[in-house]
């Protein structure tokens, strides 16, 4: 599909500024479609650590433009909509981190990447979908892990875990939103279909899956698949790759309803507008960015060590 002249805009613009745009897989098509980078919460923290572009451009919702602000003092962070948060990041607050942490002294604080940098600045050590459990399984000196927010990706953890996991009961509205009943009904009428599920799904529904992956790692799961049909249980925006990079394959919402709200806020006008002002820099004080950077650093050296067996 041609660019439409909006889209044209913004690259010509941010070539001009020398910036780049880096957009979550959740992202509404047209902004998909000019990103400079588009990929999952953990290839996004990656990227913007390493980019030299001096201003970035996050389109995906507030954790994500603040994970780059932590990770990159020296660069310009802009969020085109500040108002797309994350509900499940909401659902826990410093003070509540702090009564968990007096309550269970002895463990450590698993953080996923879905938090507030004020949470992140509490926490031992962040994690990603992409990689929650090797996160898990590099913590050897403790019995107790204190996982946050996500009560659904705690418990998926907990499966292969040496150490006891103890969940915070937040969850992500979109992904509780999936129930068994919707996956019996999709596995019906595609017979063998394999279902792909991301962890902030129930625990019924990561049973009945045949993969359980982050964005990044259900793409990859279809690109190498030989089955033909596929039912894809996470935000329904991950079809647009999808479909991109598999035309001959049939990629099937495990349900419709399965929208992220504040992750289609971003428009391309407000990306547009954001990027001609330059508003809506996040900024954080110094103290707090160091504090916060230092749970986010331990998950991306980690990444670049080899992946370790619980
Ligand atoms: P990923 O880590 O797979 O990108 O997921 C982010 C997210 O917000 C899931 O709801
Ligand atoms: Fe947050 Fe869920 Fe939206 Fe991801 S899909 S940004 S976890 S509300």
């Amino acid at each position: 599909m041609p660019l439409s002249d909006l889209q044209k805009n913004i690259v010509a613009l941010l070539r001009q500024k020398k910036a780049i745009l880096l957009a979550h897989y959740y992202q509404r098509r047209e902004v998909q479609e000019i990103a400079d980078i588009l990929g999952d919460s953990l290839s996004l923290c990656i990227e913007a650590a390493k980019t030299d572009a001096e201003i970035i451009v996050f389109a995906g919702v507030h954790f994500m433009a603040e994970s780059a602000a932590i990770l990159c003092p020296d660069k310009t962070v802009l969020i085109p909509r500040p108002d797309a948060g994350c509900p499940l990041a909401d659902m826990i607050t410093p003070e509540q981190l702090q009564k968990a942490r007096q309550s269970h002294p002895e463990a450590a604080v698993v953080t996923y990447i879905n938090s507030s940098a004020a949470i992140k600045a509490l926490s031992d050590i962040c994690c990603t979908s992409a990689n929650a459990l090797n996160v898990v399984h590099s913590i050897k000196d403790k019995k107790e892990i204190l996982f946050i927010p996500d009560g659904n990706l705690a418990r998926y953890t907990a499966l292969s875990a040496s150490a006891a996991i103890i969940p915070w009961e937040g969850y992500c509205p979109v992904h509780q939103s999936l129930n068994i009943d919707d996956i019996i009904k999709r596995k019906a009428d595609y017979p063998g279909a394999p279902v792909l599920a991301h962890p902030e799904c129930t625990p019924d529904v990561l049973r009945a899956a045949d993969f359980v992956g982050s964005t990044a790692a259900m793409l990859e799961f279809v690109r190498k698949a030989s089955q033909k049909t596929f039912i894809i249980a996470t935000e329904t925006g991950i079809l647009v790759q999808m479909g991109k990079e598999n035309p001959g394959k049939t990629l099937i919402p495990a349900s419709e309803n399965m929208i992220c709200e504040t992750m289609k806020y971003t428009t391309l006008e407000d990306i547009y507008t954001g990027l001609t002002n330059m508003t809506h820099i996040v900024t954080l004080p110094e103290d707090k960015r160091l504090k916060a950077l230092s749970s986010l650093e331990k998950m991306l050296a980690l990444a670049k060590s080899p992946p370790s067996t619980p």
